[in-house]
């Protein structure tokens, strides 16, 4: 581990520091219920290299940042064109956990919204695959992207599940349409324990440069996915990643990107490096406060941004 200026990391975490608005997500009383002073920024080059500075360690259910990877994993078992006949690639404009499903055929506008994951989760594995089967893929899958095993987070996990009323809802939406033909319940439990899935921001770092490294982990050597997935994931992730404030984010801060609700956001710059930040406090579309600070400083002092 090291820094690339001496501790320019640790300097934009004490200058972004002190911001203490917004609020832990208070839907799922396992996160309201977070350490909201975690702060941590961590940087994973396609070669591997590290540098990091803050809670970088600190191990948090990942939530919608493993909606890409779901995202990808559906592509790379089925095909695109398999994929985008149940999920569209136009950003909703709405929040994540609105409805936001085309008016005729009932798909969903886009896989970073909770419908789109949904259906996402829904198509991984064979037709006859068990929930327990198909989560246990999509852990497999994001173990990869990782470059080791990653475990479930069972409390948050629980506590999300007692208190998923929106996303049964939106599933029992899904199955009246046909767009999955699952059980909702059943999907609705195995995206809950996707979402529940722990990392830290050593772990989305090392996810987000396997994407910047064409699907190549750079510390394992797998290739977890095709270079053409990668693409279709990153132009999803720059278009609908940041939900209801993506253009803001995509003409500001200008690299593609995921946030999730626990407080993580994961940027990738292709070709050059994978970015993660954590700090739970989130704005009112669901982005991390101090995330999109840091984020937003790290592209201005570094030329992050794709233009
Ligand atoms: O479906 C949900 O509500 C959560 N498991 C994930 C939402 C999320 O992380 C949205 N991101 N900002």
């Amino acid at each position: 581990m090291r820094s690339p200026v001496p501790d320019y990391l640790q300097q934009i975490l004490d200058e972004c520091g002190g911001d203490t608005s917004g609020a832990t997500a208070d839907y799922i009383p396992e996160l309201a219920a977070a350490d909201p002073d975690l702060l941590g920024v961590c940087l994973s080059t396609i070669d591997g290299t590290r540098y990091e500075a803050g809670d970088a360690e600190v191990a948090v259910s990942i939530q919608s940042i493993s909606k890409p990877f779901a995202y990808a994993l559906a592509i790379a078992e089925h095909g695109l064109d398999h994929v985008l006949q149940r999920v569209g690639v136009e950003p909703s404009g709405e929040a994540f956990n609105e409805l936001s499903l085309e008016r005729d055929s009932g798909r969903p506008l886009n896989p970073m919204i909770n419908a789109g994951a949904l259906t996402t989760h829904a198509l991984i594995g064979p037709p006859d695959a068990d929930a327990e089967q198909r989560f246990e893929l999509v852990r497999q899958g994001l173990s990869a992207f990782a470059g080791r095993e990653l475990e479930v987070d069972e409390a948050v996990y629980s506590s999300e599940l007692d208190t998923a009323y929106r996303n049964i809802a939106i599933a029992n939406m899904l199955r009246s349409y046909g767009v999955i033909d699952h059980e909702p319940m059943d999907v609705v439990a195995g995206y809950t324990r996707q979402c529940s899935v722990l990392v830290t921001s050593r772990d989305l770092a090392a996810m987000a440069a396997t994407l910047a490294n064409g699907g190549v982990q750079p510390s394992t050597g797998e290739q977890v996915v095709e270079r053409s997935v990668v693409r279709q994931v990153l132009s999803v992730m720059m278009t609908c990643g940041m939900y209801d404030a993506a253009g803001d984010w995509m003409s500001t801060i200008g690299f593609p990107a995921k946030s999730g609700v626990s407080g993580g956001i994961l940027g990738v710059l292709p070709g050059q490096v994978g970015i993660a930040t954590l700090s739970p406090r989130l704005d009112d579309h669901g982005n991390s406060v101090r995330g999109v600070q840091l984020c937003s400083r790290m592209s201005s002092d570094m030329g992050m941004h794709i233009m």
